[in-house]
């Protein structure tokens, strides 16, 4: 706030002056709304599981499920008439067939693919993001390869290029790998445009935090037990704020066509300063932990669901986020209808 912008000259002052007149109306209050939350803002993550017919509780995300393809079809077809936007999908794979290496990950057959398959084949039209990072398929729960102990960078690069080939094969129109290796984004670029797919957007979690926020995600894929230590040594370190700003611009070098950013409530002030200083397209991520927050407030009677919901995803409106990543993408559509005039 510039001491230049906001003189008393410039304003004037009280009693000349009352805030309150721009807002005694609901007419008037419309009028003068800097931000507006609509259904183009909205992501919906959803999780995949196998089988038929499955509809498979998340515990700590209440009204959160793990879905069979078959049932992820109707889903997408219910947030596509509603005129949400576009799906983020995250696979839960069997223990069985995770390996220290990740080899289902680029299995063109696997889950993730199967589903885009039948997702592009029965409700076109709506947009599909997948994460390209290889924690659903690890028997040790990292996003990346472990050698001698440690998560190494570019031998994990190279089976994250494998992953989002395949994925971008099986009509994923965005890739968006959240494994926070340096130089993957240049790596995926090229091998997508070597392989004919230079539409595929590449969506970068380029300021991805070390986050406890991530905790029922990691429930949701039966990640919990497996994953010993953490990931900070390659996510980010909550503490940092210009380090995701080298992070962004390296990633839009590399060629990312939009940013992410993650966790949501707690990191707007890093929507903003990404949104200042690049002016490139911004999603904030409200993660699983904001989501069980916010619905276990309510399920307590603390919070009122509704208008939680739709004040949070307005806030990152308002931090310059251009869309959200959000379990409550189905609910606030649906709320944002009956609101509409
Ligand atoms: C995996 C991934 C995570 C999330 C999205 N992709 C978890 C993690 O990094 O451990 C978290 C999303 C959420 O909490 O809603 N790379």
């Amino acid at each position: 706030m510039g001491a230049k912008t906001m003189s008393r000259s410039h304003y004037g002052t009280f009693p000349r002056v009352r805030l309150r007149r721009n807002r005694a109306d609901p007419w008037n209050r419309r009028l003068v709304a800097e931000h507006r939350l609509t259904v183009d803002d909205l992501i919906w993550p959803v999780f995949v599981i196998e089988g038929q017919g499955r509809r498979v509780e998340v515990a700590s995300m209440p009204g959160v499920a793990r879905l069979s393809v078959d049932v992820l079809v109707e889903a997408a077809r219910e947030a596509r008439s509603l005129g949400v936007p576009a799906l983020a999908i995250f696979p839960i794979v069997p223990t069985e067939r995770k390996t220290p290496n990740a080899e289902e990950a680029y299995d063109p057959d696997n889950l993730m693919c199967r589903a885009a398959r039948a997702l592009k084949a029965e409700v076109p039209g709506i947009g599909l993001f997948c994460d390209v990072a290889l924690d659903p398929y690890t028997s040790h729960g990292h996003d990346g390869l472990v050698q001698n102990g440690r998560v190494v960078n570019d031998e994990t690069v190279a089976v994250l290029v494998l992953q989002a080939l395949a994925l971008a094969g099986a009509g994923f129109d965005v890739v968006a790998p959240s494994d926070m290796m340096d130089g993957r984004i240049g790596a995926i670029r090229d091998a997508l445009d070597d392989a004919g797919h230079q539409a595929v957007r590449i969506s970068a979690y380029a300021a991805k935090y070390a986050s406890a926020f991530y905790g029922p995600f990691r429930d949701a894929l039966d990640n919990v037990g497996l994953l010993k230590g953490d990931k900070t040594t390659y996510q980010m370190d909550p503490a940092n704020g210009a380090e995701a700003l080298r992070e962004v611009a390296q990633d839009l070098e590399e060629g990312a066509d939009s940013i992410i950013v993650k966790p949501g409530l707690p990191y707007l002030d890093i929507v903003r300063r990404v949104k200042d200083t690049f002016a490139v397209p911004t999603f904030g991520y409200h993660v699983s932990g904001e989501y069980a927050m916010l619905k276990a407030a309510v399920a307590n009677g603390w919070l009122d669901n509704d208008r939680t919901v739709l004040e949070t995803l307005l806030a990152f409106k308002r931090a310059g986020a251009d869309a959200v990543l959000t379990y409550c993408a189905i609910e606030a559509a649906r709320l944002l209808q009956a609101r509409a005039p």
